[in-house]
C-alpha cells in the first residue's frame, strides 16, 4: 500500500479527483473490510480537497447511523425522512445543495457547514446501503464533477458490497 497521497498542486477539481480515483482504487483493491475501506476513503477525499466533513451514514436499525468520517464531531442517526442524507436516501439520487439555510428539514450538525453534496451507495440489488455525505464550509461549493468524480469511487465501494 502506498504511504501517502500523490496530489497535484494547483490542479482544478476535476483534475484532483481524476489523480484521486486510481490511487483510492489501489488502496482499497487488496482489502475485504467495508470499514476499513471506509475510513480510508474519507481520509483521502480530505486530504486531497480539504473539506470541512467528509463521511458515511450507513443503513442499519431503520434509520443512518453514522459511519466512517474525517472531520468535527456528526449527529449519529439519522431518520430516512431528514435532512439532505434522508432526501438522497430516500429520493435514491445524488443532491447537491448549494446553500444549506435553503434545504427544508437540513439537520445541521455544524453552523459552519454551508454546501453539501450527498450520494446513495447501492447495494447490488438496487436497495441503498449507505449514502457518502461531503460538507463544506464555503457557499455553493459543489457542481457536477463533485457529483462525478464522487460517483466513481462509490462504484469502487459498491462492487465490493
Ligand atoms: N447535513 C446532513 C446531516 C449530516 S451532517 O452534516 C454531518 C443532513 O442534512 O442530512
Amino acid at each position: 500500500m502506498a504511504e501517502e497521497l500523490l496530489i497535484p498542486v494547483n490542479a482544478d477539481r476535476k483534475a484532483v479527483y481524476n489523480a484521486l480515483f486510481p490511487q483510492i482504487k489501489a488502496l482499497i483493491a487488496d482489502e475485504s473490510d467495508l470499514v476499513a475501506n471506509l475510513s480510508n476513503i474519507t481520509a483521502a477525499l480530505k486530504e486531497a480537497f480539504g473539506f470541512f466533513w467528509v463521511g458515511f451514514y450507513l443503513v442499519k436499525e431503520g434509520q443512518l447511523v453514522l459511519g466512517p468520517f474525517q472531520g468535527p464531531i456528526a449527529c449519529t442517526r439519522i431518520p430516512f425522512h431528514k435532512g439532505v442524507c434522508g432526501a438522497s436516501y430516500t429520493r435514491k439520487e445524488t443532491i447537491i445543495v448549494p446553500d444549506v439555510e435553503a434545504f427544508p428539514g437540513h439537520i445541521a450538525c455544524s453552523s459552519a457547514s454551508k454546501s453539501e453534496i450527498v450520494l446513495p451507495v447501492f447495494h447490488r440489488n438496487g436497495t441503498v446501503a449507505m449514502v457518502l455525505d461531503v460538507d463544506s464550509d464555503i457557499m455553493n461549493d459543489f457542481s457536477e464533477d463533485d457529483s462525478e468524480g464522487l460517483k466513481q469511487i462509490i462504484k469502487l465501494i459498491e462492487k465490493k458490497l
